[in-house]
């Protein structure tokens, strides 16, 4: 291809469906690097082409091949949930197109194709921290509650295995399914088992309602705390959840209260050009990743081929909004500070309080 064509970026996201805050915090996020490091790199104009896959991963894998095949895009970017990232893995492959998965969170994503590198984060990379610090901060019985699919089941293993090596008991493993859930009856379970806590898994989106059940029920009154990985109090959200998600404690790679000037520009930025809407760890995944991309076209000189710039998206090490991150050239994975935070009001607003921190973890779920 000419120097002068256009290096294509083809971001598909969940606009609509039951993920369509994802698509939401991922678009903007982009359209933000863009609008702040410009539209051309190394003399190289950089377009990109958004595709809502509705949520279903048919679509997703549907669209990847129109992108690769009719429009020729120098880069799959995007993916808000793992079953997108899954059915998309082997084009990348067999185009050698790499495919940047900014927000989908499932350990074996990356194992799926060489081609994928991650910006956002695995479920046993932020849930391990969370089987350290509950048992020291007297919790010793939970009861587990994810979604059924890969994210959850990674966040239910990581966090009870590493729960249990710490002394803990896990009473019981609950399972609800990612279409429509219907948290009642799990909860009112929960309730009569009387753990110390309960710890929560849902994608971004779903804590709400999770917490809006939890409040309804009395569980906090019947003295069971609600901990989990950092989805259920996600930013997108949190700010509406109500007094009832005060003193939760969760374990995450991004808060938008993370106090760093990287992190105070972006978080203003961001309100700036998006009436107010709070970035969430969706936001951060997708900014980064096109800053991996912006990274690797420069790197290559503007020409770009999907070996060229795969090498170099691997080892890029930079400051994020969240904090101080690597991917890991082997695993092609994301390396970052997990934070402790529990839920708090500030000047009026309810946000994530980091107040502990645990440097540079790598995902888990490479090593075993
Ligand atoms: C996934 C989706 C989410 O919304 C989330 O918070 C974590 C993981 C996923 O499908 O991989």
């Amino acid at each position: 291809l000419a120097q002068g064509a256009p290096f294509k970026i083809g971001l598909i996201l969940p606009m609509t469906g039951q993920q369509a805050s994802t698509g939401r915090q991922v678009e903007a996020a982009a359209r933000l690097y863009m609008a702040q490091h410009g539209d051309t790199v190394a003399g190289r104009k950089v377009e990109l082409i958004v595709k809502d896959d509705t949520t279903l991963p048919d679509v997703t894998k549907r669209l990847a091949q129109e992108l690769i095949v009719n429009d020729k895009v120098d880069v799959l970017a995007g993916f808000g949930i793992t079953p997108a990232a899954l059915s998309t893995a082997p084009l990348a492959t067999q185009s050698k197109t790499p495919m940047v998965v900014m927000a989908a969170a499932t350990s074996a994503i990356t194992a799926a194709s060489p081609y994928v590198v991650r910006s956002s984060f695995t479920l046993p990379q932020v849930s391990v921290a969370m089987g350290d610090w509950a048992p020291k901060n007297g919790i010793k019985s939970v009861v587990t509650l994810v979604s059924d699919y890969g994210p959850g089941n990674d966040a239910e293993k990581y966090f009870t295995e590493r729960f249990a090596a710490n002394g803990g008991k896990v009473i019981e493993k609950l399972r609800v399914p990612l279409r429509s859930p219907d948290f009642a009856p799990f909860l009112q379970k929960v309730r009569d088992e009387k753990p110390d806590a309960l710890f929560v898994f849902v994608p971004s989106g779903a804590g709400a309602a999770v917490m809006k059940q939890f409040s309804e029920r009395g569980m906090d009154k019947a003295g069971i705390k609600l901990i989990g990985t950092g989805d259920v109090t996600d930013d997108d959200q949190l700010n509406d959840m109500g007094d009832a998600a005060l003193g939760v404690v969760t374990s995450h790679h991004y808060s938008a209260s993370h106090p760093s000037a990287e992190n105070k520009k972006f978080v203003a930025a961001f309100e700036k050009a998006n009436k107010g809407m709070r970035p969430n760890f969706m936001a951060v995944g997708g900014y980064d990743g096109m800053r991996i991309i912006y990274k690797a076209l420069e790197d290559t000189k503007g020409k770009g081929g999907g070996d060229a710039l795969l090498a170099a998206m691997k080892g890029q090490m930079f400051e994020s909004p969240r904090g101080p991150v690597l991917i890991d050239a082997q695993t092609r994975d994301i390396t970052q500070d997990v934070y402790l935070r529990k839920v708090e009001k500030k000047d009026g607003q309810l946000y994530n309080m980091e107040f502990d921190v645990i440097k540079e973890v790598k995902d888990p779920g490479k090593t075993k």
